[in-house]
């Protein structure tokens, strides 16, 4: 159960548990003991208590977010496989070809309690268990006759003290601990335990029982998963306090910053990327960069295109991974595919990723999370080290998102030489002075928290920026209908005449995020013009600005200060009291914060 709750942030449609019961030494056991519920784990939780689970040493458990099947009691995992109850299994992903396999199963005239995928790998598996009785080869019959993406495990009363797990484009790791052993979508599931873990590759499969953990393939070739260390504890994925995750997470955004620049420079303040696992001949040969990634981590490419092109003179192009993946890009062997993803699981930023590299691309992953499958899947990885983000709206990832592509974009700045290679260190380190002033920041959030409280019964919020601004104003409207379901809308500032400033009647509110006075091309006056065309016509303007900018106070209805900062940083710091207005009305409308309705924080089906 605490291994759930840990990673109820990937679901929370329902949640179930299996035991084996009756365990014996090697022996038989008596059944396996299934309890499953709709909705939260804290229903869960009372119908345990209402109906003890037998005490048992082995057990899987699963928390849902729905694809095949509503979110019913019957359809929450585990399922039992077989007539008899003797295997229960959990599935995440989603298994393409399953009608067929169900039509099949049920014109043999086997019986289903759930309209899930997952229920028919188990009867499959529980059959194959019948001809062959060993789980592990009944497993592996059955995920090579079945297609999509899954992560799938099963116990079963005849091996007591076995879990056996398989996954093919689905996450799985396995924690190593002493005289006990653990399998999880991520390592969060057994922090609590074990910070030593196993990473798994693609079509493998995992038996574990309390001592061992063996991999073979799907080909049944036996086969060793990759050791790695957790470098954080258990006290990193709880609340320590906090009302919520995602204020926990905002709050720590000085520490995501500085800790994603960390080790990155060497004494002479030259970057070093020896992670990369790139040559720096191909890095030199790139002539184009595309950014791939989904939800808020578009976002972040968004932002880093104003400052990656800027500083490489590369051509960097932002797309949605699911979009870049469905049509015919322009990409070859000089075309650098940059992914990025907190979870690095987000599937269909996966595809995107696996496209790009059978065009022939170079594929550097950006990601939060170590042993995920975006990393293993590209040529090269560059964490963020932010640490566990577990509220579903994405803050402090984001954040160390823009910091590490703004890394990557100086390194090959450096890389090619010429005017930019000098500003890199310039750069770098004003970097390192935006953790204080994210800081400052932080602690000057009162009005902002009254604004939101005041606001709570808003219907419609519109955000408008310019240049990095822009990105910063779509990623603020996502925040408020992610979490507190209102009506938000992001728009560059510029595009305001050409049709959003429609909208704009007696008491519309609107965020203007305004670039600072010395953004080049006189940006900052064209975005406090634009506060007073919208003003004129009754809005009421909600103004992040820098300290010192006065030009924008006679026109604004609240003016929310940002420490100073060269433009290019800007969104470091604009973006934070966006989050903290998001996390703030969510609450004062008495809403989940964390876990907002019908999202999942990592989203593993296309
Ligand atoms: C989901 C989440 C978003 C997140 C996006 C990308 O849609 O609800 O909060 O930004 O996935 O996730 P990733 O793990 O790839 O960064």
């Amino acid at each position: 159960m605490e291994g759930l709750a840990r990673l109820e942030y990937r679901g929370y449609d329902s949640a179930g548990l299996a035991l084996i019961e009756g365990e014996t030494d090697g022996g038989v056991a008596s059944g396996v003991a299934v309890r499953k519920r709709s909705g939260k784990l804290a229903n869960l939780k009372q119908l345990l208590q209402d109906s003890p689970m037998p005490e048992s040493t082995t057990g899987i458990g699963h928390t849902r977010w729905a694809t095949h099947g509503g979110p019913t009691d019957e359809n929450a995992h585990p399922h039992y496989g077989g007539e008899d109850d003797r295997l229960a299994l959990i599935h995440n992903g989603i298994i393409e070809n399953f009608h067929s396999l169900k039509t099949s199963l049920l014109e043999q005239g086997v019986s289903f309690r759930s309209e899930t995928d997952t229920e028919v790998a188990a009867h499959l598996v529980a059959r194959a268990y019948d001809e062959c009785k060993d789980l592990t080869e009944a497993m592996r019959r059955v995920v090579n006759d079945l297609e999509g993406a899954f992560t799938l495990l099963a116990v079963h009363a005849d091996e007591p003290g076995v879990v056996v797990a398989a996954r093919r484009n689905s996450p799985l790791v396995v924690g190593i601990g002493v005289g006990e052993n653990f399998l999880g979508s991520d390592v969060a599931a057994f922090i609590g335990h074990t910070r030593e873990a196993l990473e798994l590759a693609n079509d493998q499969i995992v038996t574990i029982t309390a001592e061992k953990a063996e991999v073979i393939g799907f080909d049944g070739t036996p086969t060793e998963g990759k050791a790695f260390h957790v470098d954080w504890d258990a006290a990193a994925a709880e609340k320590g306090g906090h009302s919520s995750f995602m204020e926990k997470e905002i709050l720590e955004q000085p520490t995501a910053i500085a800790s994603t620049l960390l080790g990155r420079t060497d004494a002479e303040g030259a970057l070093v990327l020896d992670e990369l696992r790139i040559s720096e001949e191909q890095l030199r040969a790139v002539t184009k960069i595309v950014i791939v990634a989904c939800g808020t981590a578009f976002y972040s490419g968004m932002t880093a295109k104003y400052a990656i092109e800027h500083w490489t003179r590369i051509p960097c192009e932002v797309e949605l991974a699911h979009e870049f993946r469905y049509r015919d890009p322009v990409v070859d062997q000089h075309t650098l595919v940059v992914s990025i993803s907190q979870s690095g699981e987000t599937m269909d930023t996966l595809m995107a990723v696996k496209h790009a590299r059978e065009l022939g691309a170079l594929t550097i992953s950006i990601c939060n999370t170590h042993g995920a499958t975006i990393p293993r899947e590209s040529d090269a990885v560059l964490y963020t080290h932010a640490g566990p983000e577990i509220a579903v709206a994405s803050t402090k990832a984001f954040t160390a998102q823009i910091t590490a592509c703004y890394v990557l974009g100086l390194y090959l700045a450096q890389l090619r030489g010429g005017s930019y290679a000098e500003e890199a260190q310039q750069v770098m380190r004003e970097l390192h002075e935006i953790p204080s002033k994210v800081e400052t920041l932080l602690a000057g959030m009162d009005r902002v928290r009254e604004i939101a409280r005041f606001m709570a019964d808003t219907r419609s919020v519109l955000f408008l920026g310019r240049h990095v601004g822009y990105p910063i104003a779509l990623e603020g409207a996502l925040k408020l209908k992610e979490i507190a379901y209102i009506h938000a809308e992001g728009f560059a500032a510029g595009e305001l005449k050409h049709g959003p400033i429609a909208l704009i009647e007696p008491g519309q509110p609107v965020f203007i995020v305004v670039p600072g006075p010395d953004t080049p091309h006189g940006l900052h006056g064209k975005v406090v013009s634009n506060i007073q065309e919208i003003r004129a016509r009754g809005a009421r303007t909600l103004v992040i600005a820098e300290e010192g900018d006065e030009d924008v106070v006679p026109f604004a209805d609240e003016v929310i200060r940002v420490p100073q900062a060269p433009p290019l940083l800007e969104p470091l710091l604009t973006i934070v009291p966006l989050q903290v207005f998001a996390a703030e009305l969510a609450s004062a409308k008495g809403l989940d914060v964390d876990q907002p309705r019908n999202l999942a924080k990592s989203v593993t089906v296309e």
